[in-house]
């Protein structure tokens, strides 16, 4: 196991092949989103994205996001776009491969995504929940959210355990 610090930077475009392999990784195929989505993200929304890397340098982690409001949530394979007028940061998808589990990379990304939208002024985060996942947000201090009719038939674009969650910062 790697004793280096984990390495967190700002996603770039050529950052997509390996992302692509970590999502691999982390979800069954029916919820991996195609390169080309993940490249229009970035270029909309790139400023709410980051990396981890590995002791090797090579991307091994991620975490994409975006500029969002209270209750909604974004369908699965949906392009970014950043709210007009902001009121969370909305986690689309963080994703660590296997190799990176367990070494603290997951709590550094979310850490670089709060620190975000604490220096924007943003109300909290919100998520949807996927792959088992509730325990380790709720650990995190996410709480489970209701929604609207539209919120709900997003949410329903993912798996059978998906579910809504915010956290709001005492900031
Ligand atoms: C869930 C996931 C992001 C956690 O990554 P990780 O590398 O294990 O996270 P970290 O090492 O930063 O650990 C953070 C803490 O959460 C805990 N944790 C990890 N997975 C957990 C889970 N499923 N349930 C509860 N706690 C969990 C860890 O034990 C650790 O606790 P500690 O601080 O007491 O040691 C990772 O397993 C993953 O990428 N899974 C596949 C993709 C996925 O499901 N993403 C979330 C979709 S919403």
């Amino acid at each position: 196991m790697s004793t280096r610090p984990i390495l967190i930077r700002p996603m770039q475009a050529d950052d997509v092949p390996a992302m692509l392999a970590v999502q691999a990784q982390c979800y069954p195929p029916h919820m991996n989103e195609p390169a080309d989505v993940l490249l229009a993200r970035w270029q909309a929304c790139g400023d709410t994205a980051w990396v981890a890397c590995d002791a090797q340098g090579q991307v091994a982690a991620y975490l994409v996001a975006y500029r969002s409001v209270w209750g909604k949530v974004s369908p699965l394979g949906q392009a970014f776009a950043h709210a007009a007028q902001p009121e969370v940061l909305y986690l689309h998808d963080l994703a660590i491969g296997q190799a990176l589990r367990g070494q603290g990379a997951a709590q550094a990304l979310v850490a670089a995504a709060r620190q975000l939208a604490q220096a924007q002024a943003l109300q909290g985060s919100t998520l949807v929940s996927v792959n088992g996942s509730l325990a380790f947000w709720q650990r995190l201090g996410w709480q489970v959210m209701s929604l609207e009719a539209a919120g709900q038939r997003a949410l329903a674009t993912y798996a059978d355990d998906a579910v809504y969650m915010g956290w709001r910062p005492t900031w």
